[in-house]
């Protein structure tokens, strides 16, 4: 049995978000697959996540070398560590996300900027950065209305090549990306364009 992690960052209605498609499809599709699993749902716009801060660094500092802390940055400490612990704890995690204004959500930067913690996530060595998080399983689902295939196209797609580059620099190496693209570039073939990537959300979900 294993603990899967489903990390959403759209708010928008299914009907409204190809995003959202993608991942009620391959979360139904993933749990008919494994009825035994614990799937843990966060749906980041339904939590408070304060941006990182003075108070927030200095207090998941001092929590590290257990030194005392005040009340505000022992507060912004506990949330952030709350959620780099179920990341850390999950077997497996399910990012969705859209690609707005050539990147993240920034609910997703910010849940991102907690789970960048030196000494947890990974660690610095004089040969650079080392990941900590060896063994976990990541599926990054994306959709984003442009079509960003074209090498002239790539350097302007922020979204999945930032969530990407952060898994990396965790150790993940089993991460397995589903994009959808173009359905706003190419009006006349969007149904066709969606309907394909939800195929392979649903063949992924089957692997995963
Ligand atoms: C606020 C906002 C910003 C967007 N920025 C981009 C963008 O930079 N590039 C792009 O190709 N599409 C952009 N789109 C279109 C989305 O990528 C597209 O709707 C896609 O399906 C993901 O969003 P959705 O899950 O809400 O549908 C944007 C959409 C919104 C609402």
């Amino acid at each position: 049995m294993s603990t899967v992690l489903f990390v959403k960052a759209n708010n928008r209605s299914q009907e409204e978000s190809v995003t959202v498609k993608l991942y009620s499809t391959f979360l139904a599709n993933y749990k008919a697959a494994n009825p035994s699993d614990e799937v843990i749902e966060l749906d980041l716009y339904n939590e408070q996540l304060p941006y990182m801060s003075a108070a927030m660094i200095n207090g998941i500092f001092k929590v590290a070398q257990g030194m005392e802390t005040t009340a505000e940055e022992q507060q912004l400490a506990d949330i952030a560590n709350r959620h780099i612990d179920q990341f850390i704890a999950a077997d497996k995690v399910v990012f969705a996300f859209p690609l707005w204004n050539m990147t993240v959500p920034a609910v997703l930067h910010t849940y991102i900027d907690y789970l960048n913690q030196a000494g947890k996530s990974f660690k610095y060595t004089a040969q650079g950065v080392v990941g900590l998080l060896e063994g976990k399983q990541v599926m990054l689902l994306n959709a984003r209305g442009g079509d960003y295939s074209q090498a002239h196209m790539q350097a302007y797609e922020m979204a999945v090549n930032y969530v990407a580059r952060n898994m990396q620099q965790f150790g993940i190496t089993d991460v397995t990306t589903i994009v959808i693209e173009g359905h706003n570039q190419y009006p006349d073939q969007s149904a066709a364009i969606v309907e394909r990537g939800l195929e392979s959300a649903v063949a992924a979900s089957k692997q995963f």
